[in-house]
């Protein structure tokens, strides 16, 4: 029996899978990196970032440049940024063997260790050189390496930093920031710097007491045209055979308000619930539970981690999206109490990237199974038989 895949990845998307438009923004991504420019790409979380990197990495290579991704989310320590950027930069360089060996040495706080996989695979970590001292300086001299590695290419070496923003969050990250951003200033590799925290990774770039200030252009991850989105999840189902109508596929994406994330779970779901065949609008509703239900460990590990007054907040919010949180009507249908703590929860919730102000211009959850989540969760709940004083 031929096992089939579900096509609906929930991970990030893999160089040999398909990717749904981005084209035009992938292309003049593509334009800077060849000239050696640096960007800033912001999206909310799960929108399609990472995707989009790796993908751009994948044809630079294609190209004949060398492209280099590190992720950086909740990094810990400078000391482990530079671990994580040395452990990228050696991995980009494997393409092959005298490559390698020629520009990993540039590399000077750390050496390159190479272990073979139970399968016969190889993998690369880093290990540090003893050549620097550790911490700050650590990371300075291997972003300084990525300078010498780009001198040694025709092309400039792409640099992409996802969830760079966590960086300037350590308790040292203004020193960070003031360090990386002078070693970075005359490079030739082209940086990209990615993150979900948009409020953080724009204030960054764009504020004049930052380091980073205009070290970059900023550019917005769009959302997906509902036609294209649609038509990519037709295709996707019709590869194993499934047939799909576009009423579904249009609703699904209604439903997740074309959020990438969200109308891939759905659609996996669906997939999982209905293959090979042609699902229903009751079928629909049952996948977009049960997409919702997966995500509720999460969710929860969210909501719990908020102020008791943010949690009151973003439950006020996924009810009812508004322009003004702290009018005193919207305050008392939502039962919140005070308009300083409410403007206190909102900064601290923009800033985590929970809410941010929609295409409608209202401030709303930038999650819409979160919102989900939370409008089914605590208002209902199921009886069984109504109460005896019901006549
Ligand atoms: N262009 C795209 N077309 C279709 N699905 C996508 C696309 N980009 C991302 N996805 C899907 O969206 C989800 C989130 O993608 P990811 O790249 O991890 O987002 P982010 O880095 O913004 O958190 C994954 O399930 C991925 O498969
Ligand atoms: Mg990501």
């Amino acid at each position: 029996m031929t096992t089939i895949r579900n096509p609906f990845s929930k991970t990030v998307i893999g160089d040999d899978e398909p990717l749904c438009n981005q084209k035009n923004l992938l292309s003049a991504l593509m334009l800077e990196a060849r000239s050696g420019n640096n960007n800033v790409l912001l999206a909310p979380r799960r929108a399609g970032k990472t995707s989009l990197a790796m993908r751009l990495a994948r044809d630079y290579r294609a190209e004949g440049g060398l492209a280099t991704l590190a992720d950086l989310s909740a990094v810990p320590s400078a000391d482990a940024a530079a671990d994580r950027i040395a452990t990228a930069l050696f991995a980009s360089l494997g393409v092959d063997s005298k490559i390698f060996k020629k520009l990993s040495q540039l590399v000077t706080a750390f050496v390159p260790v190479i272990t073979m996989n139970p399968d016969g695979s190889f993998s690369v970590s880093a290990s540090a050189s003893g050549l620097t001292k550790s911490g700050i300086d650590r990371l300075v001299s291997v972003v300084a390496s990525i300078d010498s590695i780009s001198s040694q290419s025709n092309t400039p070496l792409l640099v992409i930093f996802d969830e760079f923003q966590d960086l300037a969050m350590l308790s040292d990250g203004a020193q960070i920031e003031a360090a990386l951003r002078s070693t970075i200033q005359h490079h030739k590799a082209s940086y990209l710097f990615i993150g979900s925290r948009r409020k953080l990774l724009r204030d960054m770039f764009e504020s004049p007491k930052r380091a980073f200030y205009r070290g970059a252009t900023t550019r917005e991850l769009p959302l997906i045209e509902t036609d294209e989105f649609s038509a990519h999840l037709i295709a996707l189902a019709k590869v194993s055979g499934a047939v799909w109508s576009r009423e579904i596929t249009d609703s699904i994406i209604a439903t997740a308000e074309a959020h990438t994330y969200s109308v891939t779970a759905i659609a996996h779901a669906l997939y999982e619930m209905t293959v090979p065949d042609t699902p229903t609008a009751e079928d629909l509703a049952g996948a977009i539970n049960t997409a919702a239900d997966r995500e509720s460990s999460l969710f929860m590990s969210i909501y719990a981690s908020l102020t008791p007054q943010a949690r009151m907040l973003i439950e006020a919010i996924a009810d009812e999206p508004t322009k003004h949180p702290m009018a005193g009507d919207y305050m008392s249908r939502h039962k919140l109490t005070n308009a300083a703590t409410v403007r206190k929860s909102l900064v601290a919730l923009v800033s985590s990237d929970h809410v941010a102000v929609d295409g409608n211009g209202l401030i709303n959850l930038t999650d819409p199974l979160l919102k989900r989540w939370l409008n089914s969760r605590w208002g209902k709940r199921h009886i069984s038989g109504l109460p005896g004083m019901i006549t």
